[in-house]
């Protein structure tokens, strides 16, 4: 069984589904601890009913983002995970944070990378008049939002929507995707090498939707 460590800062909706995929025999994995950047996280209470270990990490009990990290690393590795895994964690994290995990760092971003990198970005789909849009898993590097693209799913912009409802269309595909994805990595299929994500070997197509 892998060992998942799942990191949010809010609600915790992904965490709630990748729990889920872990307890219906999905992922083959158990999530071991989720740590949030926000004590008064909603996902923390998804965490205790499901019977993990839950932690909360405030950035203002350290003096600055290296020692923060460094601590959020130190407590990651109490629990040996295979995958750590981002679920709406609304931090950017250091170099030194991403490399000691690298090739087993994965992200969830509500846009298609590599449009929308950063915050508000179903406003900003809306805003530009796309039809379309969607939401990316992919494996972190040092690049914010930049890393190689495991899989992506798309959703319509309809005319009359506006954040809240592209956001919730978006959550609905976020819940099929990150799932999907974890059970790729727990089944030891997929692998990132560089700036290429491989699917049973072979390199998974980066979209271009730019
Ligand atoms: C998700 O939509 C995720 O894609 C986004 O935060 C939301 C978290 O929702 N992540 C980012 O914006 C990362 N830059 P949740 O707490 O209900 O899972």
């Amino acid at each position: 069984m892998k060992s998942i460590v799942v990191l949010i800062s809010g609600n915790g909706s992904n965490l709630q589904a990748i729990l889920d995929a872990c307890a219906s025999g999905f992922i083959a994995g158990q999530v071991t601890a989720v740590i949030s950047s926000k004590a008064d996280a909603y996902g923390l209470t998804r965490a205790r009913d499901a019977g993990c270990a839950a932690h909360s990490l405030s950035h203002q009990d350290y003096q600055n983002r290296e020692d923060y990290d460094s601590a959020l690393q130190q407590l990651i590795e109490r629990y040996q995970p295979d995958v750590v895994v981002l679920a709406g964690f609304m931090r950017i994290l250091t170099a030194s944070f991403v490399t000691h995990f690298s090739g087993k760092l994965l992200n969830i971003h509500p846009s298609l990378l590599p449009k929308y990198q950063g915050l508000h970005t179903h406003q900003r789909a809306i805003e530009a008049g796309d039809s379309i849009h969607g939401c990316s898993v992919h494996f972190v590097t040092e690049e914010l939002d930049g890393g190689p693209v495991v899989l992506q799913a798309k959703v319509p912009i309809f005319a009359d929507d506006d954040a809240e409802t592209v956001a919730a269309r978006v959550h609905e595909q976020e819940y099929r995707i990150y799932p999907l994805v974890i059970r790729w990595f727990c089944q030891g299929r997929l692998q990132q090498q560089g700036n290429h994500a491989l699917l049973d070997n072979e390199p998974l197509p980066q979209y271009g939707y730019a």
